[in-house]
């Protein structure tokens, strides 16, 4: 019975080093200063069942500023876990400092890979270089950057904000097509130099430029938030008594717009056809019930095909340079049609 007994209490010692290895590894502490909102949190997935050797991936999000974000992150947090990924995860707040403040904190813990949204399309390369130099792969998903050193980054996964806005300018071609008459368009654009506002607002005129009724007499940012499309609305109402379409940049601040465009007594849909980006379920929503008449889907469920880039990266596999999502469009009887099975 002693003999057992002294045989456990060396079993127990033995095993709580172990623990308290398995718990250091891996947590450097990062370079964020305590009290900080975008400092990276960090969630181990599966720990039970990960394998000795999990990959470490730290993702910078732009920030929780539409619907779309929000089901953007869900997926990344949720498929990293899927994975068995450690993922540190840092939330930017809309503001380009705060996602390089957050990838130089990645360098520093030595994470396998960075993955991030860039909030803006400029700006990146001194951080990239950085990267690239401690020899961590970054993935670009979601929004690009306009470094013209490509070898600064290992993929760009997510849409083409290009065709999405073509396609919003198509749309309008059609309902146009035999108009004698000018239409005036405004426009709600995304935030301010994001790969996005730029991409979409570029498509959408190249599709509309060859008929010279159809006029944007306006436009500004929302910023994609519900609360900067509402605000802009009411500016818009007030400076244009005679608008005829109104193109959001996507469906949050097209559902601020129509609030405005309901208070001023006017109906969102008929007195002024609405097209918008996305396709979140708020979105679809209204575009069942006729106050959004077409919407550009943009896909957010980005999470599966990011994990298995980072693990194809860490593998040593061959990714491909640029991997576009498949997206649709929605009229308001598809949005009707779609909208009991929409994920997000
Ligand atoms: O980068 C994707 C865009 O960002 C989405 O269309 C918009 O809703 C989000 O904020």
């Amino acid at each position: 019975m002693k003999r057992f007994g002294r045989m456990g209490a060396v079993l127990m010692v033995a095993l709580s080093m172990m623990m308290v290895a398995a718990c250091g590894g891996n947590n450097s502490g990062g370079g964020a200063s305590a009290g900080d909102s975008s400092a990276p949190s960090e969630s181990a997935g599966n720990s039970a069942a990960a394998p000795a050797k999990s990959i470490t991936l730290g993702f910078s999000q732009v920030g929780a500023e539409s619907g779309w974000r929000t089901a953007n992150t869900k997926s990344i947090q949720d498929s990293a876990k899927d994975a068995g990924f450690t993922l540190k995860f840092s939330d930017a707040q809309q503001k380009q400092e705060n996602q390089i403040k957050a990838i130089r904190s990645f360098i520093q813990q030595k994470v396998d890979v960075i993955a991030f949204s860039p909030v803006v399309e400029s700006g990146w390369d001194t951080v990239l270089k950085e990267a690239k130099d401690a020899g961590i792969p970054v993935v670009l998903t979601d929004r690009a950057v306009d470094s013209k050193d490509t070898s600064l980054y290992v993929t760009f996964l997510g849409s083409d904000f290009v065709e999405e806005g073509k396609k919003a300018g198509q749309w309008l071609m059609d309902q146009y097509k035999d108009t004698s008459e000018d239409v005036n368009i405004v426009e709600l654009q995304g935030t301010t130099g994001s790969a996005p506002a730029n991409d979409r607002m570029k498509g959408f005129k190249d599709a509309i430029s060859s008929n010279s009724h159809l006029k944007i007499i306006a436009s500004q940012t929302g910023d994609f938030t519900r609360a900067k499309g509402k605000e802009v609305m009411q500016a818009f109402l007030k400076a244009h008594k005679d608008i005829d379409v109104l193109y959001a940049h996507n469906d949050d601040m097209a559902l601020g717009a129509i609030q405005a465009i309901e208070a001023a007594g006017l109906k969102p849909g008929v007195d002024i056809k609405i097209i918008s980006v996305d396709a979140v379920k708020d979105g679809m929503q209204a575009a069942s019930e006729g106050k959004i008449n077409f919407i550009v889907e943009c896909n957010p469920l980005l999470g599966p095909q990011l994990m298995k880039v980072v693990q194809d990266v860490v593998d040593g596999k061959t990714v491909e340079t640029r991997i576009v999502t498949e997206e649709t469009t929605f009229t308001s009887e598809q949005a009707k049609e779609a909208l009991p099975n929409r994920q997000y």
